[in-house]
């Protein structure tokens, strides 16, 4: 059979609530036009992210009930810490109540002023947790990243020869360790290969730095290089799972994301001392060691999360069900970052309105209008999120890219969600030209995209 259907069926069914233009016209100037600040009930689809809105499945809410709830050696805290470590490999498992938790454990243990943390790029919350420990974060993605229509296997690579010139220019003492993220969020969801992986451990480790996944989404990384790289079409996803982890160190991961999960996190690591340390912070400020920030259903939910991820039912479906739409707006003539990849859509907005240059924020205008034409809530991944404006001369420096995202929350919206979201952007494709771009108008220090307010130009 040539249909690929959703490899699940439907028990539990939540509304959406329709709204009329000028309701979303009224919520969108009240929430400063910044869709962080509107109220779920006011969504027809979210899109915003692909992180902790998955759907569950009945044997992850059955594993809610059966949650051990002890402070201290909690039964699901084993079995959490059984199913990491046979997919991980990794000595010690440190559950955090969500990933940025574990990163901001990790780096405040390893960063530091003077010290600089490579990435194939870094995600935002990563880069503010490396900056607030006062280290530096270099994304080192491959060229070939940078140029959105640009079909290439593994965009998300890093970029091996930066990372060598860094090596020498900094010396590894100011290293402490190097991150590859998979997939490459901030660079389209691209993912990265095993033979990348590979040579960026054995040029990390030829210098004594450790090398970690930020692993968020590891089985969707590991479904491409199936589908994509030499020797792997006939491997199971476990064994390729396997063969990722184990040129690592250690590891941060959101299990809101490949866990299936509404919430959790883990930091993993093979270095006890490291470990010790994480452990101690994580007592103050997380929890006891055999829960973290988490209640023990919790832990359940991510272990059998875990366990569904690898299945090659589901991870087919949801690479083909991003293809699906990726290649339907393609054909439309609509600009996205190319080839579709594994949680999200990502539409070059600097192609798509290129009357609205990146100072005027053109993917904050898009996502907006998205939102007044279809309800539909996605997320800015551009100047917004990355570009900064100097405080004291007011000079502008743009993000890479202007990017839409589009991320497709996990066993959640069907075949006729994705028709709707389709249709929805063609007809702001055929209308672009009256587009218009936005100024910010007022801004936190840091993250600014999460708060920030907005008036279009
Ligand atoms: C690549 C990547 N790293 C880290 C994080 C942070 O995880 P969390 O939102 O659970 O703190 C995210 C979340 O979206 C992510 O996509």
């Amino acid at each position: 059979m040539k249909t690929i259907i959703e490899p699940f069926k439907i028990k539990t069914v939540e509304p959406i609530r329709f709204t009329t233009r000028e309701e979303r016209e009224r919520v969108l100037t009240e929430a400063g036009y910044n869709l962080f600040n509107i109220h779920s009930d006011d969504v027809l689809i979210d899109l915003l992210t692909d992180s902790g809105t998955a759907a569950m499945s009945a044997k992850q809410w059955a594993g809610i009930m059966e949650g051990d709830e002890a402070y201290a050696g909690s039964r699901s805290f084993y079995r959490f810490e059984r199913v990491i470590k046979e997919i991980t490999g990794f000595r010690h498992i440190i559950p955090t109540h969500q990933g940025r938790a574990a990163e901001r454990i990790l780096f405040g243990i390893v960063g530091g002023e003077g010290k600089s943390i490579p990435n194939n790029t870094h995600f935002d919350t990563t880069r503010a947790n490396v900056e607030m420990s006062r280290a530096e974060a270099v994304d080192l993605p491959v060229p070939e990243g940078h140029i959105p229509s640009l079909v290439a296997d593994f965009k998300g690579n890093m970029d091996l020869k930066a990372l060598e010139a860094l090596i020498l220019r900094l010396g590894p003492a100011r290293i402490p360790l190097c991150m590859l993220t998979v997939t490459n969020n901030s660079n389209g969801g691209q993912p990265v290969s095993m033979e990348n992986i590979r040579r960026t451990a054995e040029l990390c480790h030829a210098h004594g730095i450790p090398l970690f996944l930020d692993a968020c989404r590891f089985a969707e990384n590991a479904y491409f290089i199936k589908l994509r790289e030499a020797g792997y079409k006939d491997r199971p996803i476990k064994e390729i799972v396997a063969e990722m982890f184990s040129y690592a160190d250690g590891c941060t991961m959101s299990a809101k994301k490949d866990a299936l999960v509404n919430i959790g996190g883990f930091l993993a690591v093979n270095d006890d001392a490291l470990a010790q340390k994480a452990r101690n912070i994580l007592v103050v400020t997380e929890g006891f060691p055999t829960y973290g920030g988490l209640a023990g259903h919790d832990l359940e939910a991510i272990a059998q999360g875990l366990e569904e991820i690898l299945d090659e039912h589901y991870l087919k479906y949801r690479i083909r069900m991003v293809a699906y739409a990726g290649n339907h707006l393609t054909r439309t003539g609509v600009p996205i970052v190319q080839p579709p990849g594994g949680h999200a859509i990502y539409i070059d907005a600097k192609a798509f309105l290129p009357h609205i240059p990146p100072h005027q924020y053109p993917g904050q205008a898009l996502a907006c209008e998205i939102y007044l034409h279809g309800g539909i809530r996605t997320c800015e991944i551009g100047s917004v999120m990355f570009g900064k404006t100097d405080p004291g001369s007011g000079e502008f420096r743009a993000a890479n890219m202007e990017l839409v995202r589009l991320a497709f929350p996990r066993r959640v919206y069907t075949q006729s969600h994705m028709d709707y979201v389709l249709e929805c952007i063609r007809e702001i494709f055929e209308k672009r030209e009256a587009l218009r771009g936005m100024k910010i108008v007022w801004e936190p220090e840091v993250l600014r995209h999460f708060t920030a307010r907005f008036k279009p130009l």
